[in-house]
């Protein structure tokens, strides 16, 4: 496991602009010709003979009388970088190890975006490679940026990247619950694991009867820090660490990136790490099911009936939906104490793909106010998140004929919704709830976003509770 700490941070940035510090200025396609016609004739060659235009994630390099890099052109398309990271996501893997500086960002805002997308951009996952790239360029952050914050950012979102990518050999549900007990330890919080057989013992049936087939028991990741008095969030994520769909077992293209199953313990626990570090004002409490949905001879069946936390019995229609059994326990443990707020993240369903693609998580709340609060958070942070409906007549598409519910929506149509509605059976005692459906996953790499584990919603959700629960 990469764990970044303030040092390995500074290989990305500088707190001060040294004298060789290469200028990097921006070029949109609309502002392209007047700045064409800016440069000398030789500068005019030099573009040409490099067909640059301006277009996004092109770039070209100026270099002076010496053979040195003298400034760095990005282009930035038809974007508006304002709020956009990933404007400049190729930017410092595409330039030679060194320090550079945005000659031409002054608005703090679009200097926060630039800032995070360098950063973000020179993530590798190389834990498994021999050859480890250690290059990284830095750029100047002047003291309008809040450096600690963009560092907590980019840390977490290493951190959802890191244990996403990390295999399940390596990141088993024993593994997820040491990662949280480190973070925990870091910020002093309390942390309890409740494991294998002791999950009976304390009536978390659903989470012992998805993970028990996995030679690593399951285990129910509880953790508390703050001021006790503070408003209570809690945040709950999906820890199955691999899903092969247990005996509905998943057709091996599906199964394939099935270790990105925890990605919404990965993403709560990058949040959670957001919030201690940034000292929100909340009585935060995080709850991860860790489990790995296998098979062996003791695997649950379609058919078996399991009795939850709550006491509402659900049918397994398919144990494949494992995701909704885990996370109903650990939902109504959760509500136990009334939170004002409770989130959880879960890689619930392919059906929200379907829906809105793999970028951009779908969010479910009876909460207007908490919609219209998220919706403008994420668009301010170029994260994009977009509400679906908690349509309560759906509910019927996951009756049991002989227990309280179903885990298996009886109908092709709404499998996101009818996931969210089955949840949200779990949710009464909260205040406030939100289930965001996450992918979790980069399907193929972009500039800034490697193929692999990523964070997504987090930055928008973070920037939502920093503003409410602003210290
Ligand atoms: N982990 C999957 C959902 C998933 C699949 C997320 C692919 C991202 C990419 C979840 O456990 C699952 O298998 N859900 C089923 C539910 C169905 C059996 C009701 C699904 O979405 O197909
Ligand atoms: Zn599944
Ligand atoms: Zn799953």
């Amino acid at each position: 496991m990469v764990t970044l700490n303030l040092e390995g941070l500074s290989a990305f940035f500088s707190d001060q602009l040294s004298a060789n510090s290469i200028p990097v200025h921006t070029v949109s396609k609309a502002g392209f010709k007047d700045w064409l016609s800016s440069l000398t004739e030789a500068e005019k060659n030099w573009v040409n003979a490099n067909d640059f235009n301006g277009s996004r994630h092109s770039r070209l390099s100026f270099a002076d009388d010496n053979g040195r890099i003298s400034r760095v052109i990005l282009g930035l398309g038809d974007g508006d970088e304002r709020a956009d990271p990933w404007a400049f996501g190729g930017l410092a893997k595409s330039l030679p190890p060194g320090d550079y500086h945005l000659a031409d960002i002054s608005d703090p805002h679009d200097l926060y975006h630039a800032s995070l997308g360098w950063a973000l951009g020179q993530y590798q996952f190389e834990n498994y490679l021999k050859a480890k790239n250690n290059k990284t360029s830095r750029l100047y952050l002047p003291e309008t940026q809040d450096r600690s914050l963009i560092a907590s950012i980019v840390r977490s979102t290493f951190l959802v990247r890191d244990l996403v990518n990390t295999p399940t050999c390596d990141m088993g549900p024993d593994e997820l619950a040491a990662a949280a007990s480190e973070i925990a330890r870091e910020f002093s919080a309390s942390i309890h694991v409740t494991v294998g057989d002791e999950l009976l013992e304390k009536g978390y049936n659903a989470i012992h009867t998805v993970g028990r087939a996995a030679e690593k028991a399951p285990r129910l990741i509880d953790f508390s820090w703050g001021d006790e008095k503070a408003p209570k969030v809690t945040l709950v994520g999906k820890g199955v660490c691999f899903d092969t769909g247990g005996l509905d077992l998943k057709p091996s293209s599906a199964m394939l990136i099935m270790k990105k199953d925890m990605g919404g313990a990965a993403h709560v626990l990058g949040l959670a790490r957001l919030i201690m570090e940034q000292k929100l004002n909340v009585r935060l409490r995080v709850l991860i099911p860790a489990v790995e949905n296998n098979v062996s001879g003791n695997a649950f069946r379609p058919g078996d009936i399991i009795r939850t936390y709550k006491g509402k019995t659900v049918e397994v229609g398919n144990t494949d939906a494992e995701g909704r059994l885990v996370l109903c326990d650990a939902l109504a443990l959760a509500t136990e104490e009334k939170p004002e707020l409770m989130i959880d993240f879960a890689t619930l369903t392919g059906a929200a793909r379907v829906a809105l693609g793999p970028d951009i998580p779908p969010f479910f709340t009876d909460s207007q106010k908490l919609a219209d609060d998220l919706g403008q958070h994420a668009i301010r942070q170029g994260d994009p998140v977009w509400r679906l409906p908690l349509y309560g007549p759906y509910l019927k598409f996951m009756d049991s004929d002989i227990a309280d519910l179903n885990n298996n929506g009886s109908s092709p149509f709404a499998g996101a919704i009818t996931a969210a509605l089955f949840l949200k059976e779990f949710t009464e005692g909260a205040r406030e709830w939100m289930h965001i459906d996450t992918y979790a996953w980069n399907q193929s790499p972009r500039p800034g976003r490697p193929k692999g584990g990523e964070a997504m919603g987090l930055r928008a959700v973070f920037s939502y509770l920093a503003d409410r629960f602003k210290n």
